[in-house]
């Protein structure tokens, strides 16, 4: 993985930053409608997709199978009818998560698929057992096999066959996976307790344009009509990639804290409505159009002013997990002698992650930074308002640790005194596009050190 690394200038709690940030096609759509390129007979494309690790690395497995896939700026078209291997790449695979995404469209397409069985990540195990269960009610016979590159499942069906799912949890990946496998099955398919985000609608309405019987996405009940095997999608038309909601709600998270004017352009305020409702409870003025999100002269808002409050992650249309991080970052600069009207308690929130198990591990970076956090338990989080931050001391480094996180320790590195040097880049290049270039034009001093450029340590 490319070991680049970010230095930050710190504005010191000055709200200096200013001007227009235009949102991104969403990196969790695009994913998405790139998988589904196996279900069509010939090109389909994608508009406004992000440029970021996790679509190259899509379109690196897609293209390994013997796709092609062709990446022109913000518009990736992608031909699954030239593909002869139904065995993901496993070491590929094994980085991303999401590849699991590809496995539903191979199996209705191809009748097996092969991949690793995936690996857990920073943010918790992850496992995947909702799929292969939904895999063996849809007649899918799943085998388990172990190889020097580590273990990998083997699925082969005839030909899937519709049927009833309920998922115990509300799974995204498992719900559009599932989903997707579903459009080439024989028969009718209904699936229970499904994930309602916009991604997955957003995906099931371009499916629907394209030839596929798809009801309900974005309820908790999706009824999927099954072409069969030899029902495969035309593309009709190109997919317009919906907004990024993580990324508009990353930038507004920071603009509060560190802005004065700023302009969040080309989103869906929709999306992050109850991150809106949050942040003008705390006291923050935000001005809302279809697809703008504005603070004016936001630096007369002193973060002292800000109220603190609880947070808890929840599946959509409840506050993002993906979110949590940022939110994190700004509950430390909220008024320390300010009331949570949600608990009574002067200066102090409490953040409560009910989707993982294990997200908290960028903390021990703002500890670095001088937050005052007490990690109660894997899941609950204490935050004291009004902590001054400052950049740790020359050759203490900070780590960017998952996507969200890596987000959040540049934005704790805005807020802080001092030049902070954050490692690991790459992680926030899977889900930021251009991440340094887009804070740069908002008036920030974020450069990027080029693994290949970084002084060897000699010992
Ligand atoms: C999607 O991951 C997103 N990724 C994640 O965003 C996001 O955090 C997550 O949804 C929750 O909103 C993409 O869309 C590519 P889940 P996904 O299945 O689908 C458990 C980012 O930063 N679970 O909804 O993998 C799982 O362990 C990423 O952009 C099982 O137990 O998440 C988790 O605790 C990070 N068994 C919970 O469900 C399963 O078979 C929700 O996971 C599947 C999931």
């Amino acid at each position: 993985m490319k070991k680049d690394t970010l230095i930050v200038e710190g504005l010191a709690g000055k709200k200096s930053l200013n001007g227009e940030v235009r949102i991104n096609g969403a990196k969790n759509a695009a994913l998405k409608v790139m998988a589904a390129s196996v279900l069509f007979d010939g090109p389909m494309k994608l508009m406004n997709a992000p440029h970021t690790e996790d679509t190259n690395r899509v379109a690196e497995l897609i293209t390994i199978l013997g796709g092609s896939v062709v990446i022109d700026k913000k518009e990736i078209t992608i031909d699954a009818s030239s593909i002869d291997s139904t065995d993901l790449d496993p070491d590929l695979a094994r980085s991303m998560r999401s590849s699991v995404l590809l496995t539903g469209p191979m199996l209705g397409r191809y009748g097996k698929v092969k991949f690793p069985v995936p690996g857990g990540c920073v943010i918790g195990a992850r496992p995947i057992d909702l799929f292969i269960s939904a895999y063996e009610k849809l007649g899918a016979e799943v085998k388990l096999e172990s190889s020097k590159g580590g273990d990998q499942y083997a699925i082969t069906a005839k030909k899937l066959k519709g049927a009833e799912i309920f998922f115990n949890l509300q799974t995204v990946t498992g719900t559009e996976t599932i989903m997707m496998a579903a459009v080439l099955a024989e028969g009718k398919t209904v699936l229970r307790n499904c994930a309602m985000e916009p991604e997955i609608t957003s995906l099931a309405e371009f499916l629907n344009s394209c030839g596929a019987k798809i009801h309900g996405a974005g309820t908790t009940t999706i009824t999927i009509g099954g072409l069969g095997s030899g029902g495969l999608l035309k593309a009709k038309h190109a997919y317009e990639t919906i907004p990024d909601r993580v990324e508009t709600g990353s930038f507004l998270l920071l603009g509060v804290l560190c802005a004065d004017n700023l302009k969040i352009t080309h989103c869906n305020p929709e999306h992050i409505e109850v991150l809106i409702s949050h942040l003008r409870e705390s006291g923050a003025n935000i001005i809302v159009t279809k697809d703008t999100i504005e603070l004016r002269d936001n630096a007369k808002l002193k973060n002292s002013s800000l109220k603190p409050f609880n947070i808890r992650t929840h599946e959509y249309p409840g506050f993002s997990t993906d979110l949590q991080a940022p939110m994190t970052v700004f509950l430390t600069q909220v008024g320390a002698d300010e009331i949570n009207p949600n608990s009574g308690a002067r200066g102090e929130s409490i953040v409560f992650e009910t989707i993982y198990e294990g997200r908290f591990k960028y903390v021990s970076n703002l500890e670095k930074l001088g937050a005052q956090l007490t990690v109660m338990n894997p899941r609950e989080i204490l935050v004291k308002g009004g902590a001054s931050l400052k950049a740790p001391e020359p050759g203490e480094e900070l780590e960017a640790y998952d996507i969200r996180a890596g987000f959040a320790t540049i934005m704790a590195a805005l807020v802080a005194k001092g030049t902070s040097v954050i490692k690991n880049a790459y992680f926030i290049d899977r889900g930021y596009e251009n991440i340094e270039g887009r804070l740069a034009a908002l008036g920030a001093d974020v450069r990027r050190v080029h693994a290949d450029e970084q002084p060897e340590i000699v010992i």
